[in-house]
């Protein structure tokens, strides 16, 4: 049985094609390289002695995604993470998200729809609860307006799953709606690829630790929580691969109870920007530079996943403490600049 990882040389998709090669399970991963680099494949070889099947392709090519499925017939399982995530980006270029992020999305399903039994894991986002009313934020709290087209294209990207499953009962699918992943394998060979000025906090937070960048901004201390900076389930990378191995068995092994689940992946506990900063000064030893901004529009003021669903049904939990999950971003870092 060949699993198929798209975006598998990518920040989280990376971390899962080792979490299945240790699994001993046969992977083929494809990626187009846009927001990532063959290096990547080294570090999953030099991890787990394995080096699976690899082939730039870019999903939006629909005669591409045709082709490849006529030269591997024995895939049952994919794993979906190819697509674009800058929020930000996404406001300012639409359709490059809608034909990235939708198209692949569409052109695989035609795919899969025809397979005798296909299994399909989604990676969706927490993203499409926007503020939920209540925390923390169970799977059946509502949908919101999505507040960016990224976010949109998660939410639509769901619909138009549980429209196919709904005629299609040979596809089964999960979507699991990541809260936020941090971190990076604890060998230090695979982690987030830093591109760019980091639009995230825990690598913006380890390259000013490094002295890449003068100081870190916290955007807003005026929000009501305990110490006025938003709140985020920071989820480390090691812990989100595990739950996407998991949730291909439950597939794989007849366990779900209906064709198309979500489950949310976190790891139940909200941290606020300004204990993210004092843990990662705990776990490194090392003191940040920096300063309080304006709030960044569009951030929520908090969200934290409800982990009964994850826990109880899909039978998984996370493992990494903040601590940890902050020193292996820090590892990583350090080795990425050792190399430069
Ligand atoms: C976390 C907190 C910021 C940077 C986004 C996407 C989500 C997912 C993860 C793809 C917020 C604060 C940040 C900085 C700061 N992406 N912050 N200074 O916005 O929760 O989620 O990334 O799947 O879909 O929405 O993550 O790391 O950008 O921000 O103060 O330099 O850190 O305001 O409170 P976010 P983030």
């Amino acid at each position: 049985m060949k699993i198929l990882v798209t975006g598998g040389l990518g920040f989280i998709g990376s971390h899962v094609v080792v979490e299945l090669l240790e699994r001993d399970y046969e992977v083929i991963v494809i990626d187009n390289l846009s927001n990532s680099s063959l290096e990547v494949l080294e570090g999953i070889h030099a991890i787990t002695g394995k080096k699976p099947e690899f082939e730039k392709l870019d999903l939006r090519d629909k005669s591409d995604v045709q082709d490849f499925f006529k030269r591997h017939a024995a895939i049952t399982g994919v794993i979906h993470f190819a697509a674009s995530k800058a929020v930000g980006e996404s406001v300012e270029n639409p359709l490059l998200y809608y034909e990235n992020n939708l198209n692949t999305l569409v052109y695989l399903l035609q795919e899969l729809q025809d397979l005798p039994q296909a299994h399909f894991i989604f990676s969706s986002s927490c993203t499409v609860y926007g503020q939920a009313e209540q925390l923390p934020i169970t799977e059946t709290a509502p949908v919101q307006p999505a507040a960016s087209p990224y976010g949109n294209t998660k939410q639509i990207g769901e619909e138009i799953i549980q429209d196919v499953c709904n005629i299609k009962p040979t596809l089964q699918a999960i979507a699991l709606r990541y809260f936020n992943p941090i971190g990076a394998h604890h060998s230090s060979l695979i982690g987030e690829l830093p591109l760019g000025t980091p639009q995230n906090l825990v690598p913006y937070i380890t390259q000013t630790a490094i002295g890449l960048r003068e100081q870190l901004s916290v955007y807003g201390d005026d929000y009501p929580t305990r110490d006025g900076t938003a709140i985020r389930d920071y989820i480390h990378v090691m812990d989100l691969a595990t739950a996407h191995v998991v949730a291909l068995e439950r597939l794989l092994n007849h366990k779900a109870a209906t064709n198309f689940e979500t489950f949310n992946i976190g790891t139940g506990t909200g941290s606020t920007v300004l204990e993210v900063v004092h843990a990662f000064e705990k776990a490194t030893g090392e003191s940040l530079n920096y300063k309080i901004v304006a709030r960044r529009e569009g951030d929520v003021t908090a969200a934290y996943a409800h982990t009964a669903q994850a826990n109880d049904v899909l039978g998984w939990k996370a493992q990494y403490s903040l601590e940890e999950s902050l020193a292996s971003a820090w590892e990583w870092e350090k080795k990425v600049r050792s190399k430069e």
